[in-house]
């Protein structure tokens, strides 16, 4: 069975440890065991991705309870050496795993990178990484979508099981990020593969993961957040379908249908064990992550927030939410361009419906406002980006098509108004047709 190769692959390097342990390296009985884990790992035919949280052992997407004594000595070495995300490539060689032993028994705390290896801690954020990396693909992308569904539906009967389901996938996300690979690409290709309620759920999940690392959040909010964006649409359980995929506009009895799913989901949350004390930030951003940062969604509150009213994970979650609903074919309407999805996050961030800064480095994460890039101002000429902006990306320094230079942090010039497609030249664009913003999303 395929589960037992890959528990016989942990055995055997659990073994190949133990072996090192006891022998110098070089010694035949540490070639041996090295010989026979690559053997396990061929078996298995796949990268295997371990994740160590608190107590929680994770391999793959499964919570390991008890761990066997055979691999328990090396799993607690790693936790001693600082590491707690590894991942290994499926065509790693003897070589390859016993200069990564050699790292761990030298008990040096500096991650580890080789080509086929990679460990280090989830909360890693080399300032050296790229960002290119989150423009990467992932493989894992249907394996996450089918334990959101299970994760979901468990949720929505009330089962403690989903919550702890929840947690892994999030778990999981996270040693992908931190381990630096990238989630955009296969979300945006696998947009209609299944249900909407649950791609929507994991992406806004995975993107949620991304910017709360992006922001700099600390990694035990990141998680938090995470799952928070995983649970946030849970209300619409109680929306009927025939409102959820209603091809023409809402009437309005169907709206207010539609807009109590934020209370329904805050609910529902709250009445499943251990999310009300050990979990709290869920039913906060379900209910709040339709508020708009200038409270003009939904549901309205008897009297006016204070700006800390509403907590920075739901205006953080909705950034994700508004992007990943544009950027989803719906039956009221086609999937919109990243450029056309961003170019509404923009004018959102405007108008204060959105989060500015937040809105800021989402777009630096998606890499949209980058040197070449052709832009619209809001005096209507067309420019072209000639350097990213520093302190926001929604200030690049442009040249417009008369040759103007502008810095566009400076106030008193045209600011950004619309992000033409990707790979359009100044001239060739069709007349302005910057899409009107459409927060909040259904
Ligand atoms: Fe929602
Ligand atoms: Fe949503």
């Amino acid at each position: 069975m395929k589960q037992d190769s890959l528990d016989y692959f942990l055995h055997a390097l659990g073994a190949l440890f133990r072996m090192r342990r006891m022998y110098p390296p070089g010694k035949k009985q540490v070639a041996q065991a090295a010989k026979q884990t690559i053997q396990r790992l061929a078996d298995w035919g796949r990268p295997v991705r371990i994740t160590l949280l608190g107590n929680d052992t994770i391999i793959e997407s499964r919570r390991l309870g008890v761990l066997p004594l055979s691999f328990q000595h090396f799993f607690q070495a790693l936790r001693q050496s600082g590491c707690d995300s590894v991942q290994i490539e499926a065509d790693a060689g003897e070589k390859d795993l016993l200069a990564w032993i050699e790292h761990v028994i030298s008990k040096e705390r500096s991650p580890y990178r080789s080509p086929k290896i990679i460990a280090g801690a989830l909360s890693l954020e080399k300032p050296s990484q790229p960002p290119e990396v989150l423009a990467q693909a992932v493989s894992g992308y249907l394996g996450f979508l089918s334990q959101t569904q299970e994760a979901i539906s468990e949720l929505e009967s009330n089962k403690t099981e989903g919550l702890v389901r929840a947690r892994e996938i999030v778990c999981a996300i996270a040693a992908r990020l931190a381990v630096g690979k990238g989630l955009f690409e296969p979300i945006h290709e696998l947009k209609n593969f299944d249900d909407y309620t649950f791609t929507h759920a994991l992406n806004v999940c995975m993107l949620s993961s991304a910017l709360a690392r992006a922001i700099k959040a600390p990694s035990e909010w990141v998680n938090a957040i995470s799952l928070a964006a995983l649970c946030h649409d849970l209300g619409k359980k109680e929306v009927p379908k025939e409102v959820l995929n209603k091809r023409g506009p809402l009437e309005p009895e169907e709206r207010a249908l539609m807009q109590n799913h934020p209370a329904h989901g805050a609910r529902l949350l709250l009445n499943i064990p251990g999310v009300e004390s050990e979990n709290s930030l869920l039913p906060v951003v379900a209910y709040q992550h339709h508020m708009a940062a200038d409270q003009s969604g939904y549901p309205k509150p008897p009297a006016p927030l204070s700006p800390y009213g509403r907590h920075f994970a739901s205006l953080l979650v909705a950034v994700v939410d508004v992007f990943d609903a544009l950027r989803t074919i719906r039956p009221y309407r086609p999937a919109l361009s990243v450029a056309k999805a961003s170019t509404i996050l923009l004018g959102d961030a405007i108008s204060g419906k959105l989060h500015k800064e937040y809105v800021s480095t989402f777009l630096s994460l998606l890499q949209i406002l980058v040197p070449g890039r052709c832009v619209v101002l809001s005096d209507g000429s067309r420019a072209r980006i000639l350097e990213a902006g520093s302190g926001s990306a929604l200030a690049p320094i442009v040249e417009t098509e008369e040759g103007c230079v502008y810095i566009l942090s400076d106030p008193s010039v045209p600011q950004l108004s619309k992000i033409e497609e990707e790979g359009m030249e100044r001239n060739s664009s069709s007349p302005m047709d910057t899409p009107s913003p459409s927060f909040p999303p259904p």
